[in-house]
This record gives C-alpha cells, structure tokens and sequence, in this order.
C-alpha cells in the first residue's frame, strides 16, 4: 500500500473547509424540506435528526475517497482508526435543537487533529477547523499558526474594558439536575456581567468568541466534535482557550476569551462552582 504524504493545516483546512460547506449545503436542504427526528440520546431532551446522520455519513464518505489513511470521530457514528496520526473532528450539525426548532443557530463543524480525541481527547492538538452556520452560510475557518478568518476577513479578538462590560455566554447540558446546577451557577455569575447569552450551538459560541459578538464563553461537559474547530478559530484570532487554573479545556470545563477578560471572570466562575 502507498502511504499517502500528509498534508501541512492549510492544506488541511482546504479540505475542512469543503467538507464543512457541503455538510452545510445538506442541512440546509433537509431542513427545507421537513425534519425528521430519528432518535432521543442521553435524556429526552437530547435529540438526532435524519439531517444529523446524513451529513455525518456524507463527511466521512468524502474523507474516505480524499483521505483514507486519517481517523474519523463523529458525533453521531464508531470511531475509525488512523493510520497516519490525523484524525477529523466532526460535528454533523451543532445545535440540533435550534435545528429542530427553526432556529436560524445550527452549525456543521469539521476539525483535523493530530492525537487521538476518541480514546485521550487532551493529547488532540487541532491543526484546521471550519465552522458553517447552515441557516446563513456564514464561515469561520482557521489552521494553525495561520489565524482566523469570517468569511474570508482576518479576525483579531479586542479585550472589554472590564467584565462588567462584557456579554458571556454559556451552555447547558441535556440532563436535568446537570442543568439545574449550571443555572445556578449561570445565575451567580450572571450579576459581574453586563448580560448573558444561551444561543445552543458551542461550536458558534467559540466563534462569536472569536468575532466579538461574545466576549467570554464557558461550559462544562463539551465532547471533542463540540470544541475541536471553534476552540483553534478562537485561538486563532488571539482569544485564550483553557480549562479552569492549569488545566487544559475538555469535558471537565472549557473557558474562552480575551485574556485580559478571562482573568477576572475565572475567578468568579471558580468561586460560583464552589
Ligand atoms: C450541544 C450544543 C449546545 C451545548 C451542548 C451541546 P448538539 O450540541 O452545542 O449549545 O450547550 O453542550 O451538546 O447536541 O446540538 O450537537
Ligand atoms: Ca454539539
Ligand atoms: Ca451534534
């Protein structure tokens, strides 16, 4: 068997970047014409659609004619090895439930990632991402090293003046008491804030992040496919990405934004949790 060269990330992002707008092609065109629910996961409230599935199946086709030697995990299928040390990140449609409401808040997210997210998720070191809200085809890309960009125009993350000043945005788990403990939570560190945000896609609030329209996002409990794209875009653009004092961001807690923001929101997040 010839052994395929791999590719540098901006090579890798050309392809991210494919992938992530055909996937988001395909959602748009699902949900135009009607979405159908095809399961219920972790609790009731934790849905899949046909659309999900489908893009899912589409993405790893494609890597599979482009890019046989690489790994795929998804959202939605089993893992496949990687034979080559690559694997691609995905998340078929982020914000599935804005998806089934109508919400025009969904997002097809595409990553490649040296390291092995389905068995050591902190050893992922991401080398391209893309991001494609599939309502509006609006685009975040990065690769490493290389910065980021909405739709095409480079981005540069500004410090708010103070965190008083600043909109955070969070997300919840699907699971009830989980839920109930993160609003409260929410609640207390909502007074330091000037407002909050719960918009229902992590992978768009890494990229509002990354574009301004957020200037701090946390939340616990993020799967690889959620962070692996909107966390190298975000970091790409200047914001920080972590986890809570030396931790790294993953499953346990994930932080963003500007450092100077960050340093006065953690603390606060920090004494919330308890
Ligand atoms: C969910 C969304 C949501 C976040 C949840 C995720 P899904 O992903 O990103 O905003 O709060 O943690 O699971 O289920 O829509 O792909
Ligand atoms: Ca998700
Ligand atoms: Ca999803």
């Amino acid at each position: 068997m010839t052994t395929l060269s791999v590719p540098g990330p901006a090579e890798l992002l050309e392809i991210a970047r494919m992938l992530a707008r055909e996937g988001a092609e395909l959602a748009r065109r699902r949900r135009e014409e009607g979405v159908e629910l095809a399961a219920r996961k972790s609790s009731i409230t934790d849905v899949v659609t046909a659309a999900d599935r489908e893009v899912e199946e589409h993405i790893r086709a494609r890597l599979a004619e482009l890019r046989p030697e690489d790994g795929f995990y998804g959202e939605e299928g089993d893992p496949s090895t990687s034979v080559d040390g690559l694997n691609w990140v995905v998340d078929p449609i982020d914000g599935t439930v804005n998806y089934l409401y109508g919400i025009p808040h969904s997002a097809v997210s595409v990553a490649v990632a040296e390291g092995d997210p389905a068995t050591q998720p902190a050893s992922m070191r991401v080398l391209a991402g893309v991001v494609v809200n599939l309502f509006t085809g609006e685009e975040w890309a990065a690769c490493l090293g290389g910065g980021a960009t909405h739709n095409g125009e480079a981005l540069a993350v500004e410090a708010a003046p103070s965190l008083a000043e600043s909109l955070v945005g969070t997300g919840y788990s699907y699971d009830a008491a989980e839920r109930r403990e993160q609003a409260r939570v929410w609640a207390e560190l909502s007074e330091y804030t000037r407002d909050v945000r719960r918009m229902g896609a992590a992978a768009l609030d890494l990229t509002a992040v990354a574009c301004g329209r957020l200037d701090v996002y946390y939340e616990r409990g993020l799967k690889p496919w959620d962070l692996a794209a909107g966390s190298l875009i975000a970091r790409e653009a200047g914001a920080v990405v972590k986890g809570l004092g030396e931790e790294r961001e993953g499953a346990g807690m994930l932080l963003a934004g500007h450092p100077d923001v960050l340093a006065e929101f953690e603390p606060r997040l920090a004494a919330a949790l308890g």
